[in-house]
């Protein structure tokens, strides 16, 4: 089994995405979708982005590694009556299935950043983009100080070192190294552009509910959880999020959390 693609069917990231609607709904509100523009969403979990940009009258393709997400977002988009955004099962390391420049605007909010081979996912994210056609990425930043990138810090400390050759997915949260990703499949430098981000998540409970959603359906957290408790640690590691999730919470009687990211925008 692909352990990248067990990892994130081993739960069920449509609980933690119910958390993130607003953000997805605003991002794209400022990609300038367009009716017909055909939209690569890549990594695209439930359809967070990929559905509002349908509904936006975007032509939406939505691409992701793991079978239950790439469901869920056929479902909702039934569900919203969207004919024009479908999703399939793909790896954004080698998009086997897409042609050469056949999309507009390709849109990974962190998605593409989970896929091993970055160099590749780089070269096959600009290879279906058309000549003059968008890629906007978001990544979590390598220590940050806000949820994501230390829950991804926590968890990673409990978890079993990564096999030989593992290249962290916070790897993309670094300009230099996203310079390089891009210029080395051909993209000039002054072409590749960045700007810091917020996405809140909104959950209507309180933090320590939220981070037991986590602890349940969110792939690293509960390969965290798994080791820590294997090796008796499974309490310092619940204390230490539920601090983090505690400190970070800006409600007062539920939970609402601003994480920050890295936004990239290449034009190919
Ligand atoms: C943190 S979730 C984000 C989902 C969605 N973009 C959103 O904003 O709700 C990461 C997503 O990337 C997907 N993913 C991980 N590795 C992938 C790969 N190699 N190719 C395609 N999708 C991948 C996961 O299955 C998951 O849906």
């Amino acid at each position: 089994m692909n352990p990248n693609k067990a990892l994130w069917e081993k739960g069920d990231f449509t609980q933690i995405a119910a958390s993130m609607r607003e953000s997805g709904e605003a991002l794209v509100r400022q990609l300038g979708v367009q009716p017909g523009l055909r939209v690569l969403d890549l990594g695209c979990g439930d359809g967070t982005t990929a559905l509002p940009a349908a509904k936006l009258g975007a032509d939406v393709l939505g691409v992701d590694i793991a079978q239950n997400l790439v469901e869920a977002g056929n479902r909702r988009a039934r569900e919203m009556g969207l004919a024009n955004c479908r999703f399939q099962e793909g790896d954004a390391s080698a998009l086997v299935d897409l042609k050469d420049k056949s999309f507009d605007l390709v849109v990974t909010i962190f998605g593409a950043m989970f896929a091993p081979r970055p160099d590749d996912v780089a070269k096959e994210m600009v290879r279906v983009t058309r000549p003059g056609g968008r890629i906007v990425m978001g990544n979590w930043i390598p220590n940050d100080p806000t949820l994501v990138a230390q829950i991804l810090k926590i968890s990673s400390a409990y978890a079993p070192p990564p096999p030989a050759g593992f290249v962290s997915p916070m790897t993309w949260g670094i300009e230099d190294t996203v310079i390089q990703r891009f210029t080395g499949a051909g993209v000039p430098r002054g072409q590749v552009s960045f700007e810091r981000d917020t996405y809140m998540f909104d959950f209507p409970g309180t933090p320590v509910a939220f981070l037991a959603v986590f602890r349940r359906f969110y792939g690293p957290t509960m390969n965290a959880f798994e080791a820590a408790e294997k090796n008796g640690r499974a309490e310092d590691l619940a204390k230490e999020l539920e601090t983090l999730f505690t400190s970070q919470n800006r409600s007062k009687d539920a939970t609402t959390i601003p994480a920050t990211f890295l936004r990239v925008t290449v034009v190919v």
